[in-house]
């Protein structure tokens, strides 16, 4: 079963080939594209801007991801695209490439969720059984997932306002690091004292594993505007906020634990902040006390791309569902929950 994937939810273009196989052999191809030189210049993903670069650069990614497979439109079996949730004009992108190649050669469509693509990459990386938990930590989304099975995803908590990868970027932006955000705060931070400034830890009392980061961005950019940091200061503010939001992590993960059904014997973290080396290691120490797995899909794995959405059409044919009609709508906001049987 050969799978073309196609995902264009936010600012990477990425196409993929990926193959039921064992797990060596399963992604033939991944070309993934960042807009970085697009938005940089406005320290944020412009949306216009992303659907615009989506278009321009999606064909040579899909020749080039054919190519890199060694494989003719004839050797594809499914097509496999995200159908939300996203920025809707980069979706839109996506959605019609995979309806024309769908009709054009008669092989079955399958829309998926983002965020599914996001909840299976362990899987896909590390064979990961059911049950698990998941922390799914991205730049639209922070949440605590039980994944019991297939489709069968309990909600256990989530971000009451703004996501993990959103505040890393935010606070990267006030500190004039490089774009993209969060990948540029963590290089800083690796130069900064993570216990110079102490910053509050929002809902630390509340006993659900919910999520606020919007008092903690707050709480950062006082600080930056008391006192204009430095390049010793910005690293350590850096350092002492990526800190606070590793100490958060594990302490709602310590509460999700409680609110599973199950005996938890894996934690897994996917999502682009999962590519952040330093919560890795804070999250895999904790977990070892618990004697907890802890499972981190590899890290061009964790930000987006299509082999993760391949991936999750795989699992979804493997149970039985049916493709999707070409009459699918895309989905600007498509909550995880919503897919459960
Ligand atoms: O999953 P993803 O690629 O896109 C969304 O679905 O949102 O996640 C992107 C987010 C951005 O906010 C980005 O700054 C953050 O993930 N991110 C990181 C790191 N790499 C990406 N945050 C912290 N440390 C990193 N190394
Ligand atoms: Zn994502």
């Amino acid at each position: 079963m050969n799978v073309l994937s196609i995902e264009t939810s936010c600012d990477e273009t990425s196409i993929s080939l990926v193959q039921d196989s064992e797990i060596r052999n399963r992604i033939l191809s991944l070309v993934t594209r960042s807009q970085i030189k697009e938005h940089e210049a406005y320290g944020g993903v412009v949306p216009e801007l992303a659907a615009r670069a989506h278009l321009t650069n999606i064909e040579p990614i899909f020749k080039q991801s054919l190519q890199e497979a060694k494989f003719d439109l004839k050797d594809i079996d499914h097509i496999a695209v995200t159908a939300g949730p996203g920025l809707i004009g980069g979706v839109l992108v996506g959605v019609m490439l995979a309806k024309t190649l769908s009709m054009s050669l008669d092989k079955p469509m399958y829309a998926i969720n983002h965020l599914e693509g996001h909840a299976l990459t362990a899987r896909l990386s590390h064979d990961v059984p059911y049950p698990y938990l998941l922390l799914l930590t991205s730049g639209g989304h922070c949440m605590f997932v039980e994944v019991l099975g297939f489709r069968q995803y309990r909600l256990l908590g989530q971000t009451l306002d703004d996501a993990a990868g959103e505040c890393f970027d935010k606070i990267a932006k006030l500190l004039n690091f490089d774009f993209p955000g969060g990948p540029a705060l963590e290089k800083k931070a690796v130069h900064g004292d993570a216990y110079r400034f102490a910053f509050p830890k929002p809902l630390e009392h509340s006993l659900k594993p919910n999520f606020s980061f919007s008092g903690l961005k707050t709480a950062v950019k006082q600080t930056i505007e008391k006192n204009p940091p430095d390049d010793q200061t910005a690293c350590d503010i850096a350092a002492s906020f990526q800190y606070t939001i590793g100490e958060i992590f594990k302490e709602r993960t310590a509460k999700a634990l409680g609110c599973s059904n199950h005996k938890v014997e894996r934690l897994v973290m996917a999502g682009g902040v999962a590519a952040n080396k330093y919560l890795r290691k804070e999250l895999s120490d904790f977990c070892a006390q618990k004697s907890i797995e802890a499972v981190f899909p590899p890290m061009n794995l964790c930000t987006d791309n299509a082999a993760m959405i391949g991936w999750a059409a795989i699992e979804a044919i493997q149970n039985g569902i049916k493709p999707s009609g070409h009459d699918f709508a895309p989905k600007p906001r498509w909550p995880l929950e919503q897919l459960s049987f």
